[in-house]
């Protein structure tokens, strides 16, 4: 039997001996009469009740997390780093509890980062690249010291698509020299999607409560899609990116990847807010004041509002498709009664007008631009540059020499074409292709559809999602809609090494909006979530089945 396989059978084997097949549908597991909330369904609220009882401790957690960890990773190789000092951080969050200080509702719950945020500890920052590897940071990340600042303990780092997918034509999701090939869950060998490929199987096998990705064009989206978890893809500028390893100013934005709505709010909550490192963040309105996202987690909250279904975007991927029989379009048309029957009304014809005409662009061409100079920005940051990479041309160069990037299988296409443009985002050319990218975006994309039939939200399949409002910079939350059927046909992905949908793969629905327009989005998406439970109706096939009761007890 293949290695993965072997491995894999013996995970479900543990899991059917180790804790009866039938607590796999509970959400909770007991020791004598104690309970403990399961660490594949825990919510923060779970956690922070937990942790304020004295039920467990943060050091519990990161402990329990760590054996989970360890169980699935051999398999799925999601968790690139462990961070040395979780333990002792988690000492200090139970220290401070204890004594009367608590941060927030994230006080104590462990969190894992993808490996592009950084963090001024012992972890590195690399995207993957062996390049990066031992590379120093001059401080924490905005992020990382939100996180920090909420409570939260940052317990790893995760594996991703190698510079956050912008290298490769011809590489895999999920693949990074310096991490390896990340796998999802739920099927043998699944495409994880990308970028944030660790980021979605984590959340989704609770190996920490919930994580942070990154997104350019679909990179927290597109994982979430296919690990069956909520993602939000906040407007560019509500979470700062200062010393996050960049794509596109334009474009970049950090986001909580998390089993349900309502934790990633609070997760969103932490991170949101202006930095003065990211100018970006000086257009947050309300003077930077960050609505308290958790509390529009209401069920009624689809009650009266309009949303708009942009039916020539979901024709034109359909006719360009392989197969036009796509069951994750069938359940999306399916999901629309639930809508109605939540109080919403459904505007079909909510078109993108110039759609077309934004698929027969260079739009990316933006990013391939934006790229020269923000890595350059980012890398001269750095305090400790060990490869002494300090643009794009020495970059390029050294990954092709370093026989662990194996290039050429996996080529550095993307940078090929971002250095044969001939000119950055300080050109001529750049300011032409960013306006026609906003009116693409806007008048003629999410923008203008919600505009002209005066839309709360507009919703689509999330394969199908992502790409315009990016270029806008308009935020995107998405949630567990559907699975493929057990019968279902397998297609492996373009390098013939994945399988990118199949028996049991996920998907999700997502909701589109103006800009910060989070609070509202989570509304939506929360009032749908409660409707169908959809995440909960298929499990992983590889399942880590540490408790707490089981560190509890030793
Ligand atoms: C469990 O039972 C023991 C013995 O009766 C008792 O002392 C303890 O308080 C109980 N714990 C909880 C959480 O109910
Ligand atoms: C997880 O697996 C990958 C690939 O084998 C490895 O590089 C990494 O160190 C592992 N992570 C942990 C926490 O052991
Ligand atoms: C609580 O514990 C933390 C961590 O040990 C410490 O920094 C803080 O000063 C303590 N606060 C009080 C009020 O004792
Ligand atoms: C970071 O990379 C260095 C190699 O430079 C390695 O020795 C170290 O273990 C890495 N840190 C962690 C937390 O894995
Ligand atoms: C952000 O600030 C820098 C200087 O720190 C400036 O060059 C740049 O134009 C500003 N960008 C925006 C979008 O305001
Ligand atoms: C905006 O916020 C800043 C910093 O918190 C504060 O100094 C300023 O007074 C605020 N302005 C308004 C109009 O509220
Ligand atoms: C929930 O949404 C409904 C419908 O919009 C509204 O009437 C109600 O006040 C909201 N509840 C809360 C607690 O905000
Ligand atoms: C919207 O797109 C659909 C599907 O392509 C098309 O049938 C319809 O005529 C379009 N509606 C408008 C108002 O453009
Ligand atoms: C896109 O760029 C290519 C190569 O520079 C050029 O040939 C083509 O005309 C451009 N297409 C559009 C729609 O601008
Ligand atoms: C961007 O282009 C300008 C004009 O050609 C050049 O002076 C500058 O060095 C370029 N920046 C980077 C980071 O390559
Ligand atoms: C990087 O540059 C420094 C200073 O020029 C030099 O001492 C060092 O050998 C270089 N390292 C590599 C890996 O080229
Ligand atoms: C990837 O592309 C390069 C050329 O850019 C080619 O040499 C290599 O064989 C390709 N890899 C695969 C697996 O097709």
């Amino acid at each position: 039997m293949h290695q993965f396989l072997r491995s894999v059978f013996r995970v479900i084997a543990t899991t059917v001996i180790g804790s009866e097949l039938v607590s796999c549908s509970l959400s909770y597991v007991s020791s004598g009469n104690v309970t403990f909330p399961k660490l594949i369904d825990v919510t923060v609220e779970d956690l922070a009740q937990g942790l304020e009882s004295g039920l467990f401790s943060s050091v519990d957690l990161v402990n329990a997390y760590t054996a989970r960890i360890r169980q699935v990773n051999s398999t799925l190789n999601v968790v690139t780093e462990l961070n040395p000092d979780a333990l002792s951080i988690a000492e200090v969050l139970d220290t401070e509890r204890a004594n009367g200080t608590l941060r927030g509702p994230l006080h104590g719950i462990p969190i894992l980062i993808k490996n592009n945020i950084a963090t001024s500890d012992k972890m590195n920052n690399t995207a993957g690249s062996w390049a990066l590897v031992g590379a120093e940071v001059p401080r924490d990340s905005h992020m990382a010291a939100k996180l920090r600042e909420s409570g939260m303990v940052i317990l790893g780092k995760l594996g991703l698509s190698e510079w956050a997918n912008f290298r490769s034509t011809n590489s895999s999701n999920g693949w990074s020299g310096y991490g390896g090939q990340v796998y999802a869950a739920y099927h043998p060998h699944q495409d994880p999607s990308g970028s944030s490929s660790g980021s979605g199987v984590a959340s989704a096998l609770g190996l920490a409560l919930a994580s942070l990705g990154t997104e350019t064009s679909g990179s927290i989206l597109s994982p979430s899609n296919r690990n069956n978890v909520v993602g939000i893809k906040p407007t560019v500028g509500l979470t700062s990116r200062s010393l996050v390893i960049p794509i596109s100013e334009h474009q970049d934005t950090v986001g909580p990847m998390a089993r349900t709505v309502k934790d990633a709010a609070y997760i969103l909550h932490a991170i949101a807010g202006v930095d003065p490192r990211d100018n970006y963040t000086s257009a947050i309105p309300n003077n930077g004041t960050i609505p308290y996202y958790p509390s529009f987690c209401n069920f009624s909250a689809l009650s009266g509002v309009r949303l708009g279904v942009p039916s020539n975007v979901i024709e034109i991927y359909m006719s360009s498709a392989a197969n036009p029989s796509n069951p994750e379009v069938e359940a999306f048309y399916d999901s629309l009664e639930i809508l109605k029957a939540a109080g919403a009304t459904i505007v079909e014809n909510a078109n993108y007008t110039a759609f077309q005409e934004y698929r027969d662009s260079n739009s990316s061409n933006v990013i391939y631009a934006d790229f020269i100079n923000n890595l350059k920005q980012y890398l001269d940051q750095l305090t400790s540059n060990p490869n002494n990479i300090t643009d794009l041309e020495s970059l390029n160069e050294w990954t092709k020499g370093f026989p662990l990037e194996e290039y050429p299988d996996r080529n550095t296409d993307i940078w090929e074409t971002s250095l044969s443009l001939g000119w950055n985002n300080t050109a001529p050319e750049f300011w032409e292709q960013y306006q026609q990218n906003l009116y693409f975006g806007g008048e003629g994309g999410v923008l203008g559809a919600l505009d002209r039939d005066n839309l709360d939200a507009i919703i689509l399949p999330t394969s199908y999602a992502a790409g315009v409002p990016a270029l806008v910079g308009a935020p995107v939350i998405t949630v567990p809609l559907g699975f493929y059927s057990f019968d279902a046909e397998v297609v492996m992905n373009r390098r013939g090494d994945l399988v990118a949908t199949g028996p049991q793969v996920p998907f999700g629905i997502s909701f589109l909006g103006r800009k910060w327009s989070e609070a509202q989005l989570i509304g939506f998406a929360y009032a749908f979530e409660q409707r169908t439970m959809t995440r909960n109706k298929v499990q992983p096939f590889v399942v880590p089945n540490v408790e707490l009761m089981d560190i509890i007890a030793d």
